[in-house]
């Protein structure tokens, strides 16, 4: 079965704060947008990319003008715009592979992508990159309305090694990820993965340990561990 890719890149990057979103911030001279897209078609078990973006958006066509993607308008949240990438790949089947990927992932590893194509190749439904819980984690109490976050108390703590933090590459059999983000949709949930999505329906999705220097450019010091991971890359 062919494998398809959609990068979600319709985001503002509001807690990026910068004046364009965080996928246009220079990384080692480059685009954020253009250092994801380059690793993405570097892997040649992926036939078809579409790029997911803002409609307002000037400054993507800087960026991939000449490259083989399409490009797609995306939605409001991070699932309406994987969605729309979804839909608008006409040549895709029902058991085709689909790779989601974070436009604001601009370290994944190639091999780390082959690797989960290797370990879900005869899975039914996917999985996704992942890596271990290094910190223990509490769960809290309910917040209450107005609570300061620094005047909660814990509730419980979760077993380390039960814990693994989500990343992405995530990869799902193209149906099944379109009818489970369009459930979603329908039953007004909305998750903030493509795992997410699937759970709901009650697939387990495949856990494929990942590099953790494939990080999400979120705040804006992201930025410069990201230029030293990608240092520490070539290096
Ligand atoms: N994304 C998207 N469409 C949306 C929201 C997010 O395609 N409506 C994409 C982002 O461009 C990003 C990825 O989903 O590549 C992960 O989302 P996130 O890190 O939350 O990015 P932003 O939503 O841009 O940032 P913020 O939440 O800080 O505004
Ligand atoms: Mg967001």
């Amino acid at each position: 079965s062919a494998c398809f890719a959609v990068l979600p890149a319709a985001g503002s990057g509001s807690r990026f704060g910068a004046q364009h979103a965080k996928q246009y911030a220079l990384l080692d001279g480059q685009t954020v947008m253009a250092h994801t897209v380059q690793r993405l078609l570097s892997v040649p078990e992926i036939t078809d990319i579409a790029v997911v973006l803002a409609a307002h958006d000037q400054l993507a066509e800087r960026v991939i003008a000449g490259l083989p993607v399409c490009r797609v308008i995306g939605g409001a949240e991070r699932m309406d715009s994987v969605l729309a990438g979804l839909l608008a790949l006409t040549d895709a089947h029902d058991d085709d592979w689909v790779l989601v990927h974070d436009i604001a992932r601009p370290l994944v590893r190639p091999d780390d992508i082959r690797r989960l194509l290797t370990a879900c190749a005869d899975d039914p439904v996917g999985g996704l990159l992942a890596h271990a819980v290094r910190d223990t984690i509490k769960r809290t109490q309910p917040v209450a309305q107005g609570q300061v976050a620094d005047s909660r108390c814990v509730a419980q703590t979760i077993p380390r090694d039960e814990l693994m933090h989500a990343l992405t590459p995530q990869l799902f059999r193209y149906g099944l990820l379109r009818d489970a983000l369009l459930a979603a949709r329908a039953d007004g949930v909305v998750v903030t993965d493509e795992a997410a999505a699937m759970e709901r329906l009650g697939h387990s999705p495949r856990l494929v340990t990942g590099a953790r220097d494939n990080l999400k450019i979120t705040y804006a010091d992201d930025l410069a561990l990201a230029e030293f991971y990608l240092a520490q890359q070539r290096a």
